[in-house]
């Protein structure tokens, strides 16, 4: 396993594409509605990503047949757009979504409600979310890989929530996916030991009931076996010698964060 570090003009190439994702996010939260189509999402989303300059990354990856992973309820990751699923009233809706900006990229999901959702739900997305920052208290120079993963896991599962041990995070950079791959739960070897500029996306994908998943007939379509609903939260991050640098976060989402 060899982990890139990148040169600090790679770093700003890295920041550029983070920022341009963010937006991304902040400007398709905004069109979210009930009665669209998931294939609406991924259409606005697509454009919106080209209006940036970017190329959405996820189009044709392995096969991957569109711009923006759209998830509803169950279904935790990798949904495919489709004009026949419209949003109702009560979904959440996980947008996972990559770009490319001269060469390099960056990948972020979040997970939204649709008009009015039950207090689970809304306690499902905070949580997943929390456990991405609870997480990255650790990404720091001379850390190793595992206290991410420890971290991330055993908050979730504080709450009785299902850890998704099926799908991981991963570093990221002129790759969509590099080396290391970035689990959510314990791990029994500590994994690679962190240096500044790594750039890492750590994603959590958390279950209301239990971890397992399946992979629908589509090939893509990651849902819970149990049909629970599944929460999703993901940034590009930068390792440095102390606090982690979030490269997707809106300026709105970091005041937010501190
Ligand atoms: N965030 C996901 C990942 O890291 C998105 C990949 S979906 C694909 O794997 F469509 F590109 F495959
Ligand atoms: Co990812």
């Amino acid at each position: 396993m060899s982990v890139s570090i990148k040169s600090a003009r790679e770093i700003e190439l890295m920041r550029a594409a983070g920022k341009i994702l963010a937006k991304v996010h902040e400007n398709l939260e905004k069109e979210l509605k009930a009665g669209m189509s998931t294939l609406d999402i991924d259409r606005l989303g697509e454009e919106i990503i080209r209006s940036f300059g970017c190329i959405p990354s996820f189009k044709n990856y392995n096969g991957y047949p569109a711009s923006v992973c759209v998830s509803v309820n169950d279904e935790v990751v990798h949904g495919i757009p489709t004009k026949k699923r419209h949003l109702q009233e009560g979904d959440i809706v996980s947008l996972d979504i990559g770009v490319i900006y001269k060469g390099y990229h960056s990948d972020a999901a979040r997970t939204h409600g649709i008009g009015e959702i039950s207090k689970e739900a809304a306690l499902l997305i905070e949580r997943t979310r929390q456990s991405f920052f609870e997480g990255i208290k650790y990404a720091k120079e001379g850390n190793h890989l595992h206290e991410i993963s420890n971290a991330v896991g055993a908050y979730a599962e504080s709450f009785g929530y299902g850890v998704v041990r099926d799908l991981v995070g991963h570093g990221i950079g002129t790759h969509l996916h590099e080396d290391p791959q970035i689990p959510n739960f314990t791990q029994k070897s500590r994994g690679v030991r962190l240096k500044a500029g790594m750039t890492l996306a750590v994603e959590p994908m958390i279950n209301a009931g239990r971890f397992d998943v399946l992979w629908q007939e589509d090939n893509w379509t990651v849902v819970t076996q149990d049909h629970s609903l599944s929460a999703h939260y993901e940034n590009t991050i930068l390792v440095t010698t102390g606090e982690p640098e979030i490269l997707t976060l809106t300026p709105s989402e970091i005041d937010n964060s501190l």
